[in-house]
C-alpha cells in the first residue's frame, strides 16, 4: 500500500512516498532555513507564504523520485497538529484538495507520532510496546507506545523545548539559526564542567521538563561575561555550548534512569530533530547499556521534519481507520 505524506508544520515543505509503513520510496524536503535565518528564528507569516508557494513542486517531486503517480496512491497522510497553525493549514489544505480531486483517501497525522515513526522506515524489527522520547524544537515528550496508535504521555516540557533552547543558546553566542548542529560540534571540543548549570524540576510531574530556566542562566551568563570584558571567541562558545549541553542532557536522561529504575529494561525509542545531537545519543546509548535497555535511533537525515515520518504513521493510522474529511481542521496543539 502506498502513501503519500505531506508535512508542513513549521519550516519544512515535505512530501514523501512510503509503501507499507517502512520503505521509504522517496523523501523530499525544501527547507526554509536560508529565509527564516535573518530573523534568527521562524516567523510563522512567512512561514505560511512559503509552504504555500513550495507545496506544489515538493509534492510533484515525492511523486517523481518514487516513480508513481498519484493514480497509484492508495491514501495521502498529513500533518494537522500540532504546530504553526498557518504552516500546518496551508500542507493540510493541499491534501483536502488533492484528496477530494483524486478520489483519495485522507488521513491525519499527529507531528509527534510521526517523528516516532520515522524509527519504523529504517528499524524492520521495532514494533511497539516501546518507550518513545521525541526531542525536538517545538517539544520535548516521553511517551509510553502501547501500540502503533494508541500512546500515553508520560512526561513533556513545560515551557521551552530543548531544540528551542539549544536555538536561544546559540543564538545569544552568535550562531546561525537553527543553532543546535553548530551547539552539537562546539560542545564536542568545550569544558563541560566550565560553568554550572542546572536544568529544573517541575514539582509533583518528575517525568515533566523545564528548559527556560536553564536557557535563561545561559543567556545571562553570557551577557554578564561580555560585559566583565570577555571577548566571544571559539573558546567561550565551545566551553558554554558543553556546559549547556550536559545541563540538558543530564536532564533528559534523568527521567530516562527513572523510568528504566522503575520499570525495568524495555525498549526505547529516540526522535526528533535533537535527537540527531551526538551528546544526547551518547548519553542515551548508555542508560540504555545501563539498564539493559534496547534502544533505536533515527538516521540522522530522518531526525528533523521530513513527511516519510508522517507517510510511515500515516498507514499505521489508516489501518486503524483513522480517516479525515473535507472538515477535518489544523491544531496548533493536540495531545498525542
Ligand atoms: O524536529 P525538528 O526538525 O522540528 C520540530 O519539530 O521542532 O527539530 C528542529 C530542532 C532545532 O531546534 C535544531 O536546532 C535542532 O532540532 N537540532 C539539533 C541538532 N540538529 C538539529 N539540536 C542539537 N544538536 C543537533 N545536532
Ligand atoms: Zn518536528
Amino acid at each position: 500500500m502506498k502513501i503519500l505524506g505531506i508535512e508542513s508544520s513549521c519550516d519544512e515543505t515535505a512530501a514523501s512516498v512510503v509503501e507499507d509503513g517502512r520503505k521509504m520510496l522517496s523523501n523530499v524536503v525544501a527547507s526554509q532555513i536560508d529565509i527564516h535565518a535573518v530573523y534568527g528564528g521562524v516567523v510563522p507569516e512567512i512561514a505560511s507564504r512559503a509552504h504555500t508557494e513550495a507545496i506544489c513542486g515538493v509534492v510533484e517531486n515525492a511523486l517523481l523520485q518514487a516513480e508513481t503517480t498519484i493514480d497509484e496512491i492508495d491514501a495521502i497522510a498529513v500533518t494537522n497538529a500540532p504546530g504553526l497553525i498557518g504552516a500546518l493549514l496551508t500542507g493540510l489544505s493541499f491534501a483536502k484538495g488533492l484528496a477530494f480531486s483524486t478520489g483519495k483517501e485522507l488521513v491525519p497525522v499527529h507531528h509527534i507520532r510521526g517523528h516516532v515513526a520515522a524509527n519504523y522506515l529504517v528499524h524492520e524489527d521495532l514494533k511497539p510496546p516501546f518507550v518513545a522520547l521525541v526531542v525536538s524544537g517545538g517539544h520535548t515528550s516521553l511517551m509510553r507506545v502501547k501500540d502503533y496508535t494508541d500512546y500515553e504521555l508520560i512526561g513533556c516540557a513545560r515551557d521551552d523545548a530543548a531544540g528551542e533552547a539549544f536555538d536561544k543558546c546559540a543564538r545569544v553566542l552568535g550562531l546561525p539559526y537553527p543553532g543546535g548542529a553548530a551547539m552539537d560540534k562546539l560542545a564536542s571540543v568545550g569544558d563541560a564542567n566550565k560553568y554550572k548549570f542546572t536544568a529544573g524540576s517541575v514539582d509533583g510531574a518528575e517525568y515533566d521538563f523545564t528548559f527556560s530556566g536553564l536557557k535563561t542562566s545561559v543567556i545571562n551568563l553570557v551577557h554578564t561575561e561580555l560585559q566583565r570584558g570577555r571577548v566571544m571567541d571559539d573558546e567561550f562558545r565551545a566551553d558554554v555550548a558543553a556546559s549547556f549541553t550536559a545541563a540538558l542532557i543530564k536532564t533528559i536522561n534523568t527521567r530516562l534512569e527513572l523510568l528504566l529504575s522503575r520499570e525495568g529494561a524495555m525498549n526505547i525509542v529516540l526522535a526528533g530533530g535533537v535527537a540527531a545531537n551526538s551528546h544526547l545519543r551518547r548519553a542515551v546509548s548508555e542508560t540504555a547499556d545501563k539498564f539493559g535497555a534496547k534502544l533505536y535511533l533515527p538516521p540522522l537525515k530522518l531526525c528533523g521534519d521530513n513527511a516519510a515520518m508522517i507517510a510511515s504513521q500515516g498507514y499505521f493510522e489508516y489501518l486503524k481507520g483513522v480517516r479525515g474529511g473535507t472538515d477535518l481542521n489544523a491544531f496548533a496543539t493536540k495531545s498525542v
